[in-house]
């Protein structure tokens, strides 16, 4: 079918170029023209703005967006609504916050435009393995889209979730999974590197060893195998870890719903503790260690450079 691209980031891009490979008309929209310049060697029409993506796509027409979550997808929805008609379909794939899906979903229904919210997992690797998806909105028009999602997906790869913002709600959960998952493994790898054992032991091999036959065999520990083979100290790489909103987003819902989701809290707060050095509330801590009790205090970073 034809199906409009808006974005072609890692995501977006190998999204167009799985569509592509499964016969749809891709028609490709990109803030950086090279990108659509590429894209368009590889077999979809290239479009160097919102009109003309509008105007090379048929009636009715659906739009893919895999943009950045938030101001710049609300930007380019408030650019395109003008210029779309009614029946035509917007689906948001980006990692949209759930309660943005409901607002958009009200006004653009007012406006006769389908919006479908679909949670994308599978990152770099979804060209060649294909992306999970978790999709929300009316059925009727996911019914619509169906060859586009059973394109992209792997076999038993694709879920109907219900209404408006449940794709974004499975989405957001799962990232909040995944945020305990990868900090309990980084914890046992990082509680291996403090053994006695850690001169003995190739972390790669043992990330291997889990994947065969253990209860701890996933993905990320393959990814782990991966990182350690490339890099079996991370020597190389600092323990700066960004976030992009669903963890938080994860664990205000569980605070509004008063569900104990302890685990991905404490990922959550360590990956904001990865970007701190010399943090302020552990120096007061240290501060009211030796106030109360004398016990030793190390100089500052910062007061040693200033010194
Ligand atoms: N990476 C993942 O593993 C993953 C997995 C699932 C879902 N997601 C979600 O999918 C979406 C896209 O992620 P990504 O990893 O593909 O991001 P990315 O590689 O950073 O690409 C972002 C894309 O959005 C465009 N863009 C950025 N800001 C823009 C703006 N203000 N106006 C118009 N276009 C803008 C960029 O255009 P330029 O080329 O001009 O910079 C680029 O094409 C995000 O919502 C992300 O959270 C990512």
């Amino acid at each position: 079918m034809d199906v409009g691209i808006i974005g072609l980031g890692r995501m977006g891009m190998n999204m167009a170029l799985r569509l592509l490979s499964g016969r749809h008309r891709v028609v490709a929209y990109n803030r950086s023209p090279e990108k659509v310049r590429s894209i368009a060697r590889k077999g979809a029409a290239g479009a160097f703005s919102a009109e003309q993506l509008i105007a090379l796509l048929k009636r009715p027409r659906v739009i893919w967006l895999m943009l950045p979550a938030g101001l710049p997808t609300d930007a380019m929805i408030d650019q395109l609504v003008p210029l779309l008609a009614r029946g035509d379909i917007l689906v948001d794939g980006g990692n949209t916050y759930y309660k943005d899906d409901i607002r958009r979903a009200e006004a653009l229904g007012k406006a006769g435009i389908g919006y479908l919210d679909v949670g994308v997992s599978g990152g770099i690797w979804g060209l060649k393995n294909g992306y999970c998806l978790m999709i929300g909105g009316p059925q009727p028009i996911y019914r619509k889209i169906l060859p586009l999602i059973k394109t992209l997906s792997p076999k038993n790869g694709y879920l109907y979730c219900g209404p408006t913002g449940s794709g974004h709600f499975s989405k957001m959960i799962h990232n909040g999974i995944e945020y305990g998952m990868m900090a309990a493994i980084g914890e046992g790898f990082a509680l291996l590197d403090a053994s006695p054992y850690s001169e003995s032991l190739d972390y790669a091999a043992v990330a291997r060893l889990w994947n065969h036959g253990s209860v701890v065999r996933s993905w990320l520990m393959e990814m782990a195998e991966r990182a350690f083979t490339n890099d079996p100290r991370l020597a190389e790489i600092s323990g700066h870890i960004d976030d992009s909103g669903e963890g938080r987003w994860t664990v205000q819902q569980a605070i509004e719903t008063a569900v104990p989701a302890p685990v991905i809290a404490a990922a959550l707060f360590q990956r904001f503790a990865s970007r701190r050095d010399d943090d302020f509330s552990d120096r007061l801590t240290a501060a009211l260690r030796k106030e109360f009790g004398g016990h030793a205090i190390k100089p500052s970073k910062k007061g040693q450079n200033r010194g």
